[in-house]
């Protein structure tokens, strides 16, 4: 049987942290097995807030060397710039995307709130507001059967299927796939330093733990981890007690949550107890892709030129595409 496509994108905004490693990356390091992926780093989406030039394409081969060092197969990872007929097919899609759908997407108004949170005169690009066409096209062009994504994204896939639908319909021809949302359940992790909240980044420093960083920096956050927000009705678990718990499964320690969850219910669990698994559980999870990321890092300059390579393998299916779409939709091809 032939295996269905799934396809994923994600910014190069900063690092991976383990509330994105546990809730996505690893779900898209695991579908490898199952389908066949490709992933994009897609920092022409990047662009549409307020950035600076030397940061982006730093931060691409950093999201890129991350991404590696979680598992991701290189010869299933792209470079969003390096496919340029995403920016092509945008525009051609941009025609089948009414403006008032536009107007509905949510992420732009809690996006372009955020940018005038930081400064209220701040410009809002309209490439933020037509983002969700590219985002379209990023799916469109690899007739991706399946995207894992997340809640908040459901909206934009939802866009996509009616883009496709419109494209197939007014140029009657059934050419372009329905991309599906795969939702699966993922661990949903929340920030250690505030657990009625969800790991960011963007909360700041203390909330979030990096994956890629020192094994001691890991315990202390843990050890500082708030247990009792008092946010819990009687004979209820605390939203931080119940992360801890989650964590336990997340990094494969059934058996310690077993039992700890005993000591729960029979009232005589120590928090430094359960602290010290969870230390055990993320050290144990976080060392070697510690480790992998500093060996690609050493290796750059050749993972860089294999990154290239297999942005151009994958640009040939866009570029395939692309070319079907122009004949399609009456416009020119160059050859
Ligand atoms: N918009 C997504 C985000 O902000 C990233 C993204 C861009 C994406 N293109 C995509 C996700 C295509 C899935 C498929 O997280």
């Amino acid at each position: 049987m032939e295996r269905k496509n799934v396809l994923s994108c994600i910014q190069p905004t900063g690092d991976i942290h383990l509330g994105n490693y546990l809730g996505a990356v690893k779900n898209w390091v695991d579908l490898q097995e199952k389908y066949d992926c490709t992933y994009g780093v897609v920092d022409y989406h990047a662009m549409t807030m307020p950035y600076k030039a030397e940061d982006l394409r730093k931060n691409t081969w950093k999201m890129v060397f991350q991404l590696l060092a979680c598992g991701i197969k290189p010869e299933n990872l792209f470079i969003q710039s390096l496919v340029p007929e995403h920016a092509e097919l945008c525009w051609v899609l941009g025609n089948v995307c009414s403006f008032g759908e536009l107007t509905r997407m949510t992420q732009f108004k809690d996006k372009s709130e955020q940018v005038k949170d930081t400064d209220k005169d701040a410009f809002i690009s309209s490439g933020l507001f037509y983002y969700p066409v590219l985002q379209a096209a990023d799916i469109l062009i690899y007739h991706a059967d399946y995207v894992p994504v997340g809640k908040d994204q459901i909206q934009h896939l939802e866009l996509s299927r009616n883009i496709a639908q419109r494209f197939n319909h007014q140029f009657g021809k059934e050419y372009f796939t329905h991309p599906e949302p795969l939702l699966t359940k993922s661990a949903k992790i929340m920030s250690l330093a505030n657990p009625l909240k969800k790991m960011s980044k963007s909360l700041g420093e203390k909330h979030y733990v990096n994956i890629f960083g020192e094994e001691a920096r890991i315990r202390k956050q843990v050890k500082s981890a708030v247990t009792d927000t008092g946010d819990n009705p009687e004979g209820e678990m605390s939203a931080g007690v119940s992360n801890l718990f989650g964590l336990l499964i997340a990094t494969n320690r059934q058996e310690a949550h077993d039992s700890l969850m005993e000591q729960y219910n029979a009232g005589s669990l120590r928090y430094s107890d359960l602290k010290g698994e969870v230390a055990e559980g993320l050290v144990a999870l976080c060392s070697p892709i510690k480790e992998r990321y500093d060996e690609v890092y050493a290796d750059r300059k050749n993972i860089k030129r294999v990154i290239k390579q297999s942005s151009a393998e994958i640009r040939k299916r866009a570029a395939q595409t692309l070319a079907e779409v122009k004949e399609i939709a009456g416009i020119m091809n160059p050859r």
